[in-house]
């Protein structure tokens, strides 16, 4: 490719980087608000929410958006690492990267990957359970009536059902002669007219609880496996610090936005490049060594 074409095409490719980046760093931002409630809320606010983000048609055309933005920023890096190598083979005669440029800005390729390891792990664990899991638990809670405790489904009405009453599935309802059983993951049904009469939650919160307070063994050999997915995602939200350290004001220039609010758009960049992914990080922790 000629000298200029190629040029052409790395600012292309810069210009695509950057704006998927930052639509990514929205995308962060509403995650770790949603998340957050892991802390500050309750289980069944945690599932209204997910059941929300799951079902209104708005969020899911942006998280279409962010699918195609993780897998369009992923690509587009790999292509532009690459035709930086091509375009400059052996390297320069006095190269001292160290003092050139920081750590972030020399490694964003390799932190890139990690992360995209990262969320592709992280999919499978909650995101897939979500909506393919058939045996994703439903959320009950437990009541006390007349001293005696009992659970009860919340349906997305508002009403509660015992749990005694709802089979696991149609022919288990049959079996045991159950009033109710459940379809879809979530759905109430009545085993004589076969109806749908109410619709649950999926129970995304336990899901979520369960893993990072897991005391399985890993692979069989690792014991206390909770214990070593939240140190896993603290290091990640290290890696993701550092990522977002360098990329979020290196979008700002590859977008070629340099102006008297540069200096403010940096340190806002530094500050979401910390307190982003320690707030992220404060979550499994919680969740394991608090809750
Ligand atoms: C460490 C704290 C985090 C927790 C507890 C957490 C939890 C979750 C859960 C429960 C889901 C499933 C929600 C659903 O399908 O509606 C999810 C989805 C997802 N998470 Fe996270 N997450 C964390 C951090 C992150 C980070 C740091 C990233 C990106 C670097 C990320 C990227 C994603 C993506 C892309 C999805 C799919 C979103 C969608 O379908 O719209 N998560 N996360």
């Amino acid at each position: 490719m000629a000298q200029s074409a190629l040029l052409k095409s790395s600012i292309a490719k810069k210009y695509w980087m950057a704006l998927t980046g930052l639509f990514l760093c929205l995308f962060l931002a509403g995650h770790l608000a949603g998340n957050l409630q892991l802390i500050f809320g309750d289980a069944l606010q945690f599932n209204q929410y997910a059941l929300f983000m799951t079902s209104n048609p708005a969020v899911k055309l942006l998280s279409y958006l962010t699918y195609f933005s993780i897998l369009f920023h992923a690509v587009d890096g790999i292509l532009l690492t690459i035709q930086n190598k091509k375009a400059r083979p052996i390297g320069y005669a006095k190269s001292n990267p160290a003092a050139n440029s920081g750590f972030a800005s020399r490694n964003m390729a390799v932190l890139g990957t990690l992360i995209l390891v990262f969320i592709v792990t992280h999919m499978v664990n909650f995101w897939a359970k979500m909506h393919f899991d058939k045996k994703m638990p439903v959320y009950a809670t437990t009541v006390e009536m007349m001293g005696q405790k009992q659970d009860l489904y919340v349906t997305t009405s508002g009403t509660y059902i015992p749990v005694t009453q709802v089979a696991k599935d149609s022919k288990e309802a049959e079996e045991i002669g159950a009033q109710l059983y459940i379809d879809h993951g979530k759905d109430f049904y009545n085993t004589q007219a076969k109806i749908k009469v109410g619709e649950g939650y999926k129970d995304l919160h336990k899901i979520t609880f369960d893993f990072f307070k897991s005391k399985a063994k890993l692979f069989g050999a690792i014991p206390n496996e909770g214990l070593v997915f939240t140190i896993l995602y603290v290091l990640c939200m290290g890696v993701l610090a550092f990522h977002l350290w360098h990329g979020f004001q290196s979008a700002f220039q590859s977008l070629g936005i340099n102006n008297k609010f540069t200096p403010a758009i940096k340190t806002f960049g530094k500050l979401f490049a910390v307190i982003v992914p320690i707030l992220f990080a404060i979550i499994p922790l919680y969740i394991h060594f608090v809750k």
